[in-house]
């Protein structure tokens, strides 16, 4: 069975335009805040294939979503290559064992030893694909190498990003090695996740804003690229998205075999489709907190579909739901977004 979400991906026609929100899975769902507090903690609720698949699933049914997002983490990459993760309630995650030098580097596990120890990922989108309807599509996602980095240097989130930044700029040979390191497990895991049955490939770059616009190639699109092209040359079936967040001063110098770009709430929409729209299919963009209010919603669903018109795209957020949006509105979202676009 065809499913409208690939199809739109590849830019073929379809019924009416796809819709999915990034973070779907989450705390602004009850039923997700219900088997999470099974599961004691979220790393736990990562770890464990049927919770995952269940809070996976939720969205498609609760909300009404064209495609599910894989539940977990991209910080389980890091974990698994041998770094130190904890999620820490009300403020997020954090690694207690940073890198700081080639040493550090060097004790972290790296290419198919790392990818092989991600099983509860693929047992996950096993059991996903066993029950998500054939008309759905299945995401699966990984950490662009620099936005895993900056957790891997940093420890933790940052406002400044100053210590990869010094890296960058002080010893830009180590920062490469780190990149270049992570790129080699996220190909292998990736691989690994189509091989288990995910649809189509998500790239989160959602701290490629920290980059001057000059460095971002050199520091972050290269390796995304280079991860395309190897999934590519293997899967050509499955579509790649690559959602680099808050970077419209690079428009002009994106470039790769990939299928869609995902469009941020700071890019407006039309803009991305000057310079991008015949190459790419635009995934995005309405601004997150627009979800607060039913109206703000409907106006700006009728706005990008206006830009974008009814082929070569797909309806996003501009970034993830936040845990206080009502799920009554994020229902209506979805359902404004299919009827806007719906061809008679
Ligand atoms: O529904 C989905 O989108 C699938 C699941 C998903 C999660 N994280 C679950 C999660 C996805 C795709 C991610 C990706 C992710 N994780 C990103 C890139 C996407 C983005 O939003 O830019 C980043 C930067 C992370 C790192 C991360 N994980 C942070 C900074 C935090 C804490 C902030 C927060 O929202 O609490 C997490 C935790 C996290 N990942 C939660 C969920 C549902 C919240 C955990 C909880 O309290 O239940």
């Amino acid at each position: 069975m065809s499913k409208i979400f690939v199809d739109a991906c590849f830019g073929k026609e379809t019924p009416y335009t796809p819709v999915w929100m990034m973070r779907q899975a989450g705390r602004y769902l009850p039923e997700y805040m219900k088997v999470r507090a099974e599961a004691g903690n979220f790393l736990n609720l990562c770890h464990d294939p049927k919770k995952a698949c269940e809070v996976t699933l939720q969205p498609v049914d609760i909300v009404g979503v064209d495609a599910a997002i894989l539940f977990s983490d991209i910080l389980v990459i890091p974990d698994e290559m041998g770094m130190d993760l904890e999620f820490i309630k009300g403020e997020g995650p954090k690694f207690n064992d940073p890198l700081e030098n080639e040493a550090d580097l060097d004790r972290l596990i790296g290419g198919e030893e790392a990818a092989s120890k991600l099983t509860y990922v693929y047992d996950t989108i096993k059991l996903i694909k066993e029950q998500l309807a054939d008309d759905k599509a299945l995401i699966g996602f990984t950490g662009a190498p620099w936005t895993l980095a900056t957790y891997m240097i940093e420890g933790q989130g940052t406002k400044t990003y100053n210590i990869c930044k010094k890296m960058m700029y002080s010893n830009p040979e180590l920062l490469h090695k780190i990149l270049a390191k992570v790129t080699e497990v996220v190909k292998l895991y990736m691989e690994k996740q189509i091989e288990a049955g995910i649809d189509v490939v998500q790239i989160f770059d959602s701290w490629a804003a920290a980059i001057e616009p000059s460095k971002y190639d050199e520091f972050s699109w290269k390796y995304m690229v280079e991860i395309a092209d190897y999934l590519k040359e293997k899967h050509p079936e499955v579509p790649i998205i690559m959602f680099p967040k808050g970077i419209p001063a690079f428009l002009d110098n994106v470039y790769g075999n990939f299928d869609v770009f995902g469009v941020d709430w700071s890019t407006p929409m039309a803009l991305a489709k000057e310079k991008l729209g015949d190459k790419y299919v635009l995934q995005g963009n309405m601004e997150p907190c627009r979800l607060y209010s039913k109206e703000a919603t409907t106006a700006s669903v009728e706005d990008i579909q206006k830009t974008m018109g009814t082929s070569r795209h797909i309806f996003n957020l501009g970034h993830g739901i936040l845990p206080d949006v009502p799920v009554e509105n994020a229902k209506h979202f979805v359902s404004e977004c299919q009827r806007v676009s719906k061809k008679s």
